[in-house]
């Protein structure tokens, strides 16, 4: 009785701060914290976001995309940010679209470094003048800004943002074939990695789902699954490295980065909605759960291999092994899955913020300073613990 009126107040409390109106008595511990928590990391990001070029500032251009999806992610299961958010989406459609920023990458099985322009450093030469629309020299950097419009168009249901995800696609296409099959990483063809060859995957298999044309999408989605899983990059414990070698056409032993544990898992749920068979199911079971395994420290909390030091690109990953994680979740339900994603954004949350809700790099701590990645990828953890939470509210008030 005596813990009976603090706790009441603080309902009453966190009820008069929640955003949603409708009175709930039932819904789960931790409920409203997860949404005033994604809602806060959002906020902080949005101060890095640049309304003339519609991208974020202090990070890249693939790395918006993934911002962008995180958003998108947020609105379809909270509608307390709708209408701003709903801008950000047709600001960045028209502003981003006219950046010309020159992209400068080197890629190794072991590591991955990107220049992002106007301002190249000394000695760094692009090869390209900048790019058009959504396009630019690397097929992942495009496979990200696809997928970024399709949960747009899952949001609003506006064919231009289908028709973008139509058209990126069709430019992909053209870096299948070649040494090895599957799709180059880049259109200077000097690489084939894991993770331009999943987003194939992914995005093949949304249009399959989404666009007319179904047939030609999945032949495409299945085309490259078959030419994935033959490359032997799923290693025998599940892991996927980095990518193949061009000599042997085979998993070339690189490193294991979570983001590619990640992206295969929403493509093979989308390929299993357009044509069920249950190995991919278990197939994305395996793999998250091999992920979780060896990425993570012995307080299961997911950690890439570069860390302190992840440059530009390596930020971001962790966000995106979450955020697929969270679609495999409401698939098929795993215990394993909702302790890992909660441990995480409770751990981000505890350990990883600083004074004005931003978030760093290093999951478990300390906060040693943010950017538009770290931020946009650690709200990918604390969205993907609100999106299980909603679930988990929806089946009981059932
Ligand atoms: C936004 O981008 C424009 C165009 O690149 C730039 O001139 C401006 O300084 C940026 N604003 C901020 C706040 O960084
Ligand atoms: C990768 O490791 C496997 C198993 O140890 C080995 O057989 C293969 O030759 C290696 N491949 C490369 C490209 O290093």
């Amino acid at each position: 009785m005596q813990l009976g009126w603090p706790i009441l107040l603080l309902s009453f409390a966190l009820f008069v701060l929640g955003s949603t109106s409708r009175v709930d008595w039932q819904v789960p511990a931790g409920y409203w914290s997860s949404v005033s928590h994604a809602k806060s990391a959002i906020f902080a990001l949005q101060q890095c976001y640049n309304e003339t070029t519609g991208l974020w500032e202090t990070t890249g251009w693939w790395n918006s995309a993934n911002a962008l999806t995180m958003l998108a992610d947020f609105v379809a299961v909270d509608s307390s940010l709708d209408s701003v958010l709903d801008k950000v989406f047709q600001n960045t459609f028209s502003q981003a679209q006219k950046a010309s920023l020159e992209t400068v990458k080197f890629m190794t099985p072991y590591s991955v470094t990107t220049y992002t322009g106007p301002q190249l450093p000394p000695g760094i030469i692009s090869p390209n003048n900048g790019f058009a629309g959504f396009l630019n020299d690397f097929y992942d950097d495009e496979g990200w800004w696809a997928l970024a419009w399709l949960k747009v168009y899952d949001l609003t249901k506006q064919q231009q943002y289908l028709q973008a995800a139509v058209d990126i696609f069709e430019d992909m296409r053209k870096g299948w074939g070649g040494t090895c099959g599957g799709l180059w990483w880049n259109k200077q063809h000097s690489y084939k990695g894991a993770i331009e060859n999943a987003l194939f995957l992914a995005v093949a298999a949304q249009l399959a789902n989404r666009a007319s044309n179904k047939e030609y999408y999945l032949e495409w989605a299945w085309k490259e699954w078959n030419w994935f899983q033959r490359t032997g990059m799923i290693n025998a414990h599940y892991n996927i490295n980095n990518g193949i070698n061009l000599v042997t056409c085979q998993n070339d032993n690189g490193t294991v980065w979570s983001y590619n544990q990640g992206v295969i898992l929403g493509g093979l749920l989308e390929l299993y909605r357009a044509a069920p068979d249950e190995a991919y199911l278990s197939m994305a079971t395996r793999i998250a759960l091999a992920g979780i395994k060896f990425l993570s420290d012995s307080n299961g909390i997911l950690h890439d291999p570069c860390e302190p030091n992840c440059g530009a690109d390596g930020p971001q990953f962790k966000g995106i092994f979450m955020r697929n994680l969270q679609k495999l979740q409401l698939t098929i339900p795993n215990n394993q899955f909702k302790t890992f994603v909660d441990d995480n954004s409770n751990s981000i949350w505890l350990n990883d913020r600083g004074p004005g809700n931003q978030l760093g790099l290093l999951w478990s701590g300390p906060f040693t300073g943010a950017t538009a990645s770290t931020q946009s990828s650690a709200a990918d953890a604390l969205v993907a613990a609100l999106a299980i939470g909603v679930q988990k509210l929806n089946v009981n008030v059932q």
